[in-house]
């Protein structure tokens, strides 16, 4: 063998950035996980150390007064964390998915303004695309921007919008010109206190309990023109490089969820006696474990080979992004779902918390484009010939 060979792995900074998160959530986020999901309560205690640590938007680059995080370092942030709880994760998740459209095109005004924001925690940034009748079919946007002398003028109702009430910025999608399709789509930044903005009630959801999903309305939303991002007619391009960037969060997510509900099934499988013996002791439940552990390595090493080409910006970013989110999210609802098979009767109550991440797991399936439109996604880039 050869002791010089690379080590595929992470750096040692990228080891110390996941044992200072796993620090923070271990004081901090672990101990108010089940609180927030009985209470579906924002978990404030996680945003606070979050932003104290400056992990709430990692991702931000250092010149505009952000942690400067490459995006495998935001996807151990974001892994350790839901590992923790999944609705805390959807903090630094959300902020990069509201701000990555200014990242790619904004002008350095808007970059500065929104990034530096964001980096300083003044408010988080959510994702507008999502409308009552514009789910998969992201590109049917109904709500419209019509120009008005040195303003636009905002008008419909966005829905599914995570974080929504709790964020002060708001990257918005809306169609500028209605007979252009998707090359009529424009995006701007909405502020929270921009006159004519408006929240629906908090959607009562399965998991992820403690991240707010609200509808969005736009009322007459009279914004400068430099709100625009990047040029007119752009915005579901931007929209949709954000999410190739993006979904590599989810399968993050995805791994930390089913990376806390092995870990709980490991130390419970040990611990249980039943005929005498742990429960671990038979080959049957070892199995399971097995599989469990086997699921989650693959979908980790997945979503890093994917964090990679985000940050080098490779032509097969898209496959990845969408083969890592799909690959992930399907294996996060398997292991917790066996995970609460591994306990269970106790595994079904809410005194454990391995049902809570069974629940938490299902979004990861259904945000930032169903698995259906991933796998729409994958086969298109197959059969373009753009694969590693
Ligand atoms: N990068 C750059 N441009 C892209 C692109 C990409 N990844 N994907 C598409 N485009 C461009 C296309 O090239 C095309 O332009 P041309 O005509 O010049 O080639 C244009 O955009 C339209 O593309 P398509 O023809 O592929 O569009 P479509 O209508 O067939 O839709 C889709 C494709 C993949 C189904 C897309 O609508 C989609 O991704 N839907 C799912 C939406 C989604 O993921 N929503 C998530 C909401 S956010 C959320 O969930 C957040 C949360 O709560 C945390």
């Amino acid at each position: 063998s050869n002791p010089d060979f690379p080590h595929y792995g992470l750096s040692e900074e990228h080891q110390a950035i996941r044992e200072a998160v796993r620090a923070i959530c271990d004081a901090k986020v672990v101990p108010f996980a089940a609180d927030v999901d009985e209470q579906a309560r924002y978990p404030q205690e996680a945003a606070d150390a979050l932003l104290a640590a400056d992990f709430h938007a990692p991702h931000v680059p250092e010149q505009y007064g952000g942690a400067g995080a490459d995006a495998l370092a935001t996807v151990l942030v974001i892994e350790e964390v839901a590992r923790a709880c999944a609705s805390a994760s959807l903090i630094p998740i959300v902020n990069k998915l509201g701000s990555v459209p200014v990242q790619i095109g904004g002008s350095e005004e808007m970059k500065a303004k929104y990034l530096g924001a964001l980096a300083r925690g003044e408010g988080g940034f959510s994702y507008c695309l999502s409308e009552p009748d514009a789910g998969s079919d992201a590109a049917n946007q109904k709500t419209r921007a019509v120009r008005d002398g040195d303003s636009w003028v905002l008008n419909g109702v966005k829905r599914w919008i995570s974080n929504a009430g709790v964020s002060e910025y708001y990257t918005v999608l809306a169609t500028t010109d209605p007979d252009k399709g998707s090359k009529g789509i424009s995006a701007f930044v909405v502020e929270k206190s921009d006159e004519g903005v408006s929240f629906g009630a908090p959607e009562k959801k399965l998991g992820i309990k403690g991240s707010p999903t609200l509808e969005v309305y736009l009322d007459n939303v009279r914004i400068p023109a430099d709100r625009l991002i990047g040029e007119e007619g752009k915005g579901f391009q931007y929209a949709m490089q954000t999410l190739d960037h993006t979904r590599i969060t989810i399968a993050a997510q995805a791994v930390g969820i089913a990376q806390g509900a092995l870990d709980y099934a490991l130390g419970y499988a040990k611990e249980r006696q039943q005929f005498g013996r742990p429960i671990a002791d038979n080959q049957g439940l070892q199995f399971l474990l097995a599989d469990m552990g086997i699921k989650v390595e693959a979908a980790r090493q997945l979503t890093y080979a994917a964090a990679g080409r985000s940050e080098r910006g490779d032509a097969d970013l898209t496959f990845f992004g969408s083969a890592a989110k799909c690959f992930a999210s399907d294996v996060a609802m398997e292991v917790t779902t066996d995970a609460v098979q591994v306990l269970g009767g106790y595994g079904y109550t809410r005194d454990y918390p391995v049902e809570r991440m069974m629940r938490d797991a299902k979004i990861t399936q259904i945000y930032e484009g169903t698995n259906q439109v991933q796998r729409i996604v994958v086969a298109r880039q197959l059969l373009a010939g753009i694969q590693s």
